[in-house]
């Protein structure tokens, strides 16, 4: 049996339904925080259980009997965030995987200007010491983040940000078919895989230039100061703290952490990664 946390969340969800396509149903289980919101896999005959990272009896019912675990990472940083990550692992190895999974970040790194990119290494290098054979993921940065990134930029032609560097944008549907296809291959990409990005990298001038196309209006990047950004976010209610992580972001591409680009992705699903243009597409249509 092959176990999915996350699975109600977007990405889990959707590496879900790429792996039923994959294997039968009666091998795909779920662990999930609230077995309820997992009605329609239950219905499909996709073994569903509550799992939750900080209940670690949850995680050895929700992953009893298992050859595969994915972990899905949690949406937190920090300590708490790791804590949850090696408790999934510990629970995992005390049922019986035989291999662990885990949604890494192509720029995991102890010393990332980014927050959750520590958080990342940390839970490789756990996982790397337990012995249990392992794929780390190296999953790239998601795309679905540039649409909450561009402001008022539509409406007043100036796309207002920090300064950046490229980063090599990739969707949660093309990362979720490479899932479902690393998990459905057993013993494919033993440790951390290579990156897993769109073949290209944009900064925000691109992104500025796409948005241009696809509005026929000229959208003007605009660099902003750090802190009068940080305060803007403020000012349209977003926690301080938050703002501070996704700054950590601009600071971080800025040195290229994200700019790491290359075939796998592309290779393993056997066509073009998604562009951002498709992900800008919606952002970008009249209202
Ligand atoms: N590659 C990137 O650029 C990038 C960007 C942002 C985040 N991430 C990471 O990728 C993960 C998946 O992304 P996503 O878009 O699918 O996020 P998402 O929709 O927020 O899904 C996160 C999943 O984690 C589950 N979860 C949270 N805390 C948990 C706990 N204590 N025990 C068990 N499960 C728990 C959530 O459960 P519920 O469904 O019950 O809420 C949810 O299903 C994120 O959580 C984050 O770690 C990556």
């Amino acid at each position: 049996m092959i176990i999915i946390t996350g699975a109600t969340g977007r990405l889990g969800s959707s590496i879900v339904l790429q792996l039923l396509e994959r294997v039968p149903a009666d091998q795909v289980g779920v662990s999930v925080r609230d077995p309820g919101r997992a009605a329609d896999l239950a219905g499909r005959g996709v073994r569903v259980r509550r799992g939750d990272f900080t209940d670690p009896g949850s995680l050895a019912e929700a992953f009893e009997g298992t050859a595969q675990v994915l972990i899905v990472s949690a949406n937190e940083t920090g300590g708490a965030a790791v804590a949850q990550h090696t408790a999934a692992i510990d629970a995992a190895r005390a049922a019986g995987a035989k291999r662990v999974l885990y949604t890494s970040h192509q720029a995991a790194g102890a010393d990332s200007l980014f927050a959750p990119m520590p958080d990342h290494a940390a839970t490789e290098q756990y996982l790397a010491g337990t012995g249990t054979p392992f794929t780390s993921l190296r999953n790239g940065f998601y795309a679905s983040t540039v649409p909450h990134l561009l402001g008022p930029a539509l409406e007043t032609g100036e796309l207002v940000v920090p300064a950046d560097g490229p980063v090599s944008w990739t969707t949660h549907g093309d990362l979720a078919e490479a899932a479902a296809i690393i998990l459905a291959d057993e013993g494919r990409f033993d440790d951390a895989t290579p990156p897993l990005t769109a073949p290209d990298a944009l900064d925000f001038d691109d992104i500025a230039g796409v948005l241009t196309e696809l509005t026929g209006r000229t959208i003007r990047r605009v660099v902003a100061g750090d802190d009068e950004w940080i305060a803007g976010l403020i000012g349209y209610g977003v926690p301080e703290g938050q703002a501070t992580m996704l700054l950590g972001m601009f600071h971080a591409s800025r040195r290229g952490e994200f700019a790491t680009t290359g075939p796998t992705l592309e290779d393993l699903l056997g066509r073009a990664t998604t562009p951002v243009r498709s992900v800008l597409e919606g952002a970008a249509a009249p209202r």
